[in-house]
């Protein structure tokens, strides 16, 4: 399975604060924002993956994360010139994706919890069709949001309604088979005149094609899009990573215990960052699990 990141947009609910820099860049407690989106679908285990952005935007997060060699993975880049909205993913990375299936994941969303690499993976084999992920929230008219009949089977999807049916949001990560190119070239623009990628999943939901699997409460579903959200995204990953002394999305560590790169590679990443907390963190990670090869999942 391919994956791509879609990191562009305009970002105007965060002006100014993103008037001259990326949201993906914009730091979420220890780490840039993108690092959260990258490592969901690290734990995924697709290693495969286009970074979508504005021609402006790119060069920096290119800096940032480069080929992707470091973290075992192969990173590829590609512009969009305008914010055409999600669907057009598949527009602009249709090379990419070739004749895989495709994890798509919004650059300025973060997922964490309790066996999320599990659902990810369990999902991701042999799909055919669509999976969504369904998060209960307080303000399901700020989202795409499903409905379920009493079997848990999806019948309806809405985007951004006005009076929901459900409190189900969809997240910002959903899994394609290939057809998604397909159902993409054809899609025409909304009202708003972007390519949306309800109008994707509703394809997909007509033909019987498409399945919400429910996060749960063990999971954590963050958008930063707001100053807000950004503040609670990374007040979340602060609480957590000081009360327990593990990092959320630390991609270097995601990148070893998903056995990308080996403990010797992960130090020297780690040696690189020092002096900061940052680097000593995956520097001791990586000590650890050569003396042990088993410390527990984070
Ligand atoms: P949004 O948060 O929906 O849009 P935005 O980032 O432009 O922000 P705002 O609404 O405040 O103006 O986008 C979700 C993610 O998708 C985000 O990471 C930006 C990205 N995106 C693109 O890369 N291209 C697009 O055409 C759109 C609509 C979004």
């Amino acid at each position: 399975m391919k994956g791509i990141i879609l990191a562009g947009g305009r970002g105007t609910r965060l002006h100014p604060i993103t008037l001259a820099v990326s949201k993906q860049l914009l730091p979420v407690n220890d780490k840039p924002l993108i690092y959260y989106p990258l490592s969901a679908l690290m734990l995924a285990g697709i290693r495969d993956i286009l970074i979508i952005s504005t021609p402006v935007d790119l060069p920096q997060i290119q800096r940032l994360l480069g080929d992707g060699a470091q973290l075992g993975l192969s990173l590829r880049y590609a512009r969009q010139q305008e914010p055409r909205g999600l669907a057009d993913a598949f527009i602009v990375g249709a090379d990419h994706v070739g004749d895989d299936p495709v994890a798509l994941v919004l650059g300025d969303n973060v997922f964490h919890g309790h066996r999320f690499d599990d659902i990810l993976q369990e999902q991701a084999r042999d799909i055919d069709g669509c999976v969504l992920f369904g998060y209960p929230v307080t303000d399901p008219e700020r989202y795409g949001v499903g409905e379920t009949d009493a079997a848990g089977k999806l019948i309806s999807i809405e985007e951004k309604p006005a009076r929901p049916r459900s409190n189900r949001a969809i997240v910002g990560l959903y899994l394609y088979d290939n057809e998604v190119l397909d159902i993409a070239k054809n899609l025409s623009p909304s009202a708003r005149g972007e390519l949306e990628i309800t109008d994707v999943n509703r394809d997909y939901l007509e033909r019987g094609k498409a399945r919400l699997v429910d996060l749960g409460r063990g999971c954590a579903w963050l958008d930063a899009g707001t100053p807000a959200s950004l503040l609670q995204a990374a007040q979340y990953v602060s609480a957590l990573e000081s009360r327990q002394g593990v990092r959320i999305a630390c991609i270097e560590e995601v990148a070893l215990r998903m056995g990308f790169i080996r403990a010797e590679e992960c130090r020297e990443l780690g040696e690189r960052l020092a002096p900061s907390d940052y680097g000593r963190y995956v520097c001791a990670v990586a000590e650890e699990f050569a003396a042990h090869s088993t410390v527990p999942h984070p």
